[in-house]
């Protein structure tokens, strides 16, 4: 049987998404050759040697995939579901020499993936209490624990993997849903709630996004991003040249500076957070946001790079490289990941802070 890599991605990224296993299997020397389903947000990375799946999975984080968002070792290749007894039909096909942790019903992110969702969830109920008694499925809340996904293509078929617990997302397809606030002033306040949900672990946020710290918002107008330090307690410059959201100002915590994002310079070395969402040249905002970091203007960055319309995985890689080279310049240590999160659209967020102190501060 052919064992392969499933990857999920934002529908119209498979190419990247797809050269970007390919290069990063390629470093752990693990070869496969694509599939890609166009405008259905799923890749198929089709392994010479059944083994690798889960050498690549225990090697490679998925924290480290920019267009992946979540991702699974297939245990069957395309299964047809009879009309009656599909639940029969998946357990007999799993077997019985594994167990695992959790269960995800997955379909792939489209209007006729969304339409299966109802279907996906009736059948939950008794696939779970199938698996349950067959001791298959454990549900013990064990987060090393393997979790069993079931990818439905359409009602009659199903294809079945596993990822690793401690290298999977915790949300169905990678998607986390998130309510989008009624005050907030702009849709794109989910970018940055998520952001910090994804890059900063829940144990921090007590210090690392708390009440008191201050906070600049490059490109802030109307106030979406701004509106989620607000809402954390923060002190926040927001820069740019756009209005602000009146009920953001009246909070008392926002100074709104209008200008030039590239010229605003904080007045004391006291910024906890930068953030920039300014519609910009990526390799331009990338450059500015290691220079914060390297003069010690903030202790933490995040930003989104727009991306071109064409070769949109070299140009990350490039811009991305840019950093961890002036970063290397200056000898420090850091921390940087970058993410095609589910609210972004043509642009990736990266989370950037060093570990050691700030080489070039005053
Ligand atoms: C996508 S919008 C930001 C939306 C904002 N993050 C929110 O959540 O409401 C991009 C903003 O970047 C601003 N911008 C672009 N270039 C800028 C620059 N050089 N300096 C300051 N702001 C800039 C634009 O005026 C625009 O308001």
């Amino acid at each position: 049987m052919k064992t392969s890599i499933v990857l999920y991605c934002r529908p119209g990224f498979e190419k990247e998404c797809g050269a970007e296993i390919q290069e990063k299997a390629a470093w752990n020397e693990i070869y496969g050759y694509l599939e890609i389903v166009k405008k259905q947000g799923l890749v198929f990375f089709h392994l010479h040697n059944a083994e690798d799946g889960e050498t690549l999975m225990s090697k490679l984080p998925l924290k480290r995939l920019i267009f992946v968002r979540q991702w699974f070792v297939t245990l069957t290749e395309k299964i047809e579901l009879p009309d009656y007894n599909r639940v029969e039909a998946i357990v007999e096909a799993l077997g019985s020499d594994w167990q695992y942790a959790d269960l995800r019903m997955e379909t792939p992110d489209t209007n006729d993936g969304k339409a299966l969702t109802k279907f996906c969830r009736k059948l939950a109920v008794p696939l779970r209490q199938a698996l349950r008694k067959q001791k298959i499925l454990t549900e013990q809340g064990d987060d090393d624990g393997a979790v069993l996904h079931a990818l439905f293509l359409s009602g009659k078929e199903v294809i079945l993997g596993f990822s690793l617990g401690t290298n999977t997302s915790q949300h169905v397809m990678g998607i986390p849903r998130l309510k989008f606030p009624s005050q907030a002033p702009s849709r794109s306040t989910l970018k940055l709630d998520e952001a910090f949900l994804y890059f900063v672990p829940k144990k921090d946020w007590e210090s690392r996004l708390t009440s008191g710290l201050n906070a600049v918002d490059l490109g802030a107008a109307p106030g979406g991003w701004t509106y989620q330090l607000v809402r954390r307690g923060m002190m926040v410059s927001s820069v740019d040249n756009g209005p602000m959201a009146e009920s953001l100002m009246e909070t008392g915590q926002v100074k709104h500076y209008q200008i030039d994002g590239f010229k605003f310079k904080p007045a004391k070395q006291n910024v906890y957070w930068l953030v920039c969402d300014m519609v910009e040249k990526p390799h331009r905002v990338a450059y500015l946001m290691t220079d914060w970091l390297l003069h010690g203007f903030c202790k933490e960055a995040m930003f989104n790079l727009k991306l071109p319309m064409k070769g949109r995985y070299q140009q990350v890689q490039k811009d991305l490289q840019m950093i961890k080279d002036r970063f290397a310049e200056h000898d420090v240590r850091y921390e940087m990941y970058a993410k095609h999160l589910y609210y972004d659209r043509e642009e990736i967020t990266v989370h950037a802070r060093l570990l050691s102190p700030a080489p070039l501060a005053r």
